[in-house]
């Protein structure tokens, strides 16, 4: 029998006091509801569908075609939202529904939820779990013999019900024709004035229907965010799952509260993570590096055996035994070969340098390509942009920059060449030429002192 899974997306989220919609506020590297979306994969359910509402183009635009969408016009309650997707579900014989601001559910709890529900036969089975602090969900109340006769809202509750710990997770199992039929009758009549999709539970336990309940592993698992607060609640749960993923396979961490990994993120064994830092994206770290503190690297691959300290790394590719740092920026388009060290107060963007260079000081190479086994010194800038366009630097293998040179693009230094210390280059330099491009010096013999000793004269004379 076939299974479709509504994820509903489409309320506002008017207590993040935020103008993106709630689903798409970040944790881990993903917005709340692709983490959702994520889980649904992982359980293997192909028919997904999204209801969305409240900037639901934006919602749209981030999910792209994982999903299929229906909309939700007003927000007139989960109950209500699940409606909306009766077309879009067809003849699906089940209907697993969730929130799409609970990032923390797992594919496997999907899973098992699935598997009691068809096990039990239950026209609704429910993801419950006790909650410690169990505001502002719906508490579970069960009978005397544990079964589940209502979920009741906290804004309806009353202190009694309020006081249960046990509380609705917002994933659901329907049986499709009981649930069809069950929201044809919701009506909106509660504290809230919405179309409870809870009363679909309290329906099917009147018409006596069988209403089964599964629990994560892990309470976590069904922590809704609805503000800023509980936002960040998740955001740590997410760090110490990744964190501890990290750690079992090899990657030491320093203070892994303090390290922000995002899912999307690979790391090799014997890697060494100091706090401060965060990893993005698309990234990918090798094994035997060190990283941090205090650095972020952001879509950017980078080899094995690199130490990288206080610096940021945007899409960029560090090859194998780099060194960079400390305050290093790595923009996009940077790429380090094997064995390059990058130093202190240097910025790269759009470049690629070869095998062995160095770049240890106060530099700013954009838009060029840099040979191996070349030096750098201290303060080169390329001259890139002339106020309207862009030029390009070359730099052949083994060329040997002099401190505080300026490389006027489109400028070329040939393989082996040298350039002086404090030169503008203009024009291209042949291989193997030594370039020296500033004023000649002169040498006035003597006339420090000359100064000197009419300065004291001109003392003694106010005096
Ligand atoms: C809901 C449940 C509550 C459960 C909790 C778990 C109901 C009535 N209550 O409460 O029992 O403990 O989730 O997190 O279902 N949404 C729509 N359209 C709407 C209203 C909401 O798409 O008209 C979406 C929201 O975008 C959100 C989800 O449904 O992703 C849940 O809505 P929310 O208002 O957060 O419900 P809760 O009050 O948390
Ligand atoms: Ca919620």
């Amino acid at each position: 029998m076939e299974t479709a899974a509504v994820i509903l997306a489409a309320g506002l989220g008017k207590r993040m006091k935020s103008r993106r919609p709630k689903v798409l506020h970040r944790v881990a590297g993903r917005s709340l509801v692709e983490h959702v979306l994520a889980a649904v994969e992982e359980a293997g359910i192909e028919k997904r569908i999204v209801v969305i509402g409240h900037r639901g183009e934006e919602v749209k635009a981030q999910l792209g075609s994982r999903c299929t969408y229906v909309l939700q016009e007003k927000q007139l309650g989960t109950g209500h939202a699940v409606m909306q997707a009766r077309e879009a579900v067809g003849q699906a014989g089940t209907v697993l529904v969730l929130c799409g601001d609970t990032p923390l559910i797992r594919g496997d709890t999907l899973k098992e939820l699935l598997e009691c529900h068809l096990r039990e036969g239950a026209a609704v089975t429910l993801l419950t779990a006790l909650l410690e602090d169990p505001g502002g969900y719906g508490r579970i109340i069960r009978d005397t013999r544990g079964r589940i006769v209502a979920i009741a809202e906290e804004a309806d509750a009353s202190p009694e019900q309020r006081a249960i710990k046990e509380v609705n997770g917002g994933f659901y199992c329907f049986s499709a024709p009981s649930l069809w039929a069950a929201l044809g009758s919701l009506t909106p009549d509660n504290r809230q004035g919405e179309f409870y999709l809870t009363d679909v539970v309290n329906l099917a336990v009147k018409q006596g229907l069988k209403v089964a309940s599964v629990q994560p592993q892990e309470a976590e698992e069904i922590l809704g965010v609805n503000d800023r607060i509980q936002l960040a609640k998740v955001a740590a749960l997410w760090r110490k799952r990744i964190n501890r993923a990290f750690m079992e396979g090899g990657v030491t961490f320093i203070d892994p509260e303090a390290t922000y990994v995002d899912v999307t993120v690979e790391i090799g064994p014997d890697t060494i993570v100091y706090p401060g830092t965060f990893l993005e994206g698309a990234t990918v770290i090798g094994s035997g590096c060190t990283v941090g503190p205090h650095t972020t690297i952001r879509d950017s691959r980078v080899g094995d055996n690199c130490h990288i300290d206080r610096s940021v790394i945007i899409s960029s590719e560090v090859g194998d035994n780099c060194h960079i740092g400390p305050f290093a920026y790595l923009r996009p388009g940077t790429v380090l070969e094997e064995g390059v060290k990058i130093g202190d107060f240097v910025e790269i963007k759009a470049t690629r340098v070869g095998k062995g260079s160095k770049i240890l000081h106060l530099s700013y190479i954009g838009d060029a390509q840099v040979g191996r086994e070349v030096n750098i010194g201290a303060g080169t800038i390329t001259c890139n942009f002339d106020g309207q366009s862009k030029w390009p630097t070359i730099i052949e293998d083994g060329a040997f920059i002099g401190s505080n040179t300026n490389l006027v693009a489109p400028v070329r230094v040939g393989a082996g060449a040298m350039v002086g210390a404090g030169s503008t280059i203009t024009e291209d330099v042949p291989p193997d030429a030594l370039a020296i491009a500033r004023e000649r010096q002169i040498n006035l013999e003597g006339r420090a002192k000359e100064k000197r000793e009419k300065w004291a004269r001109e003392r003694k004379k106010e005096k």
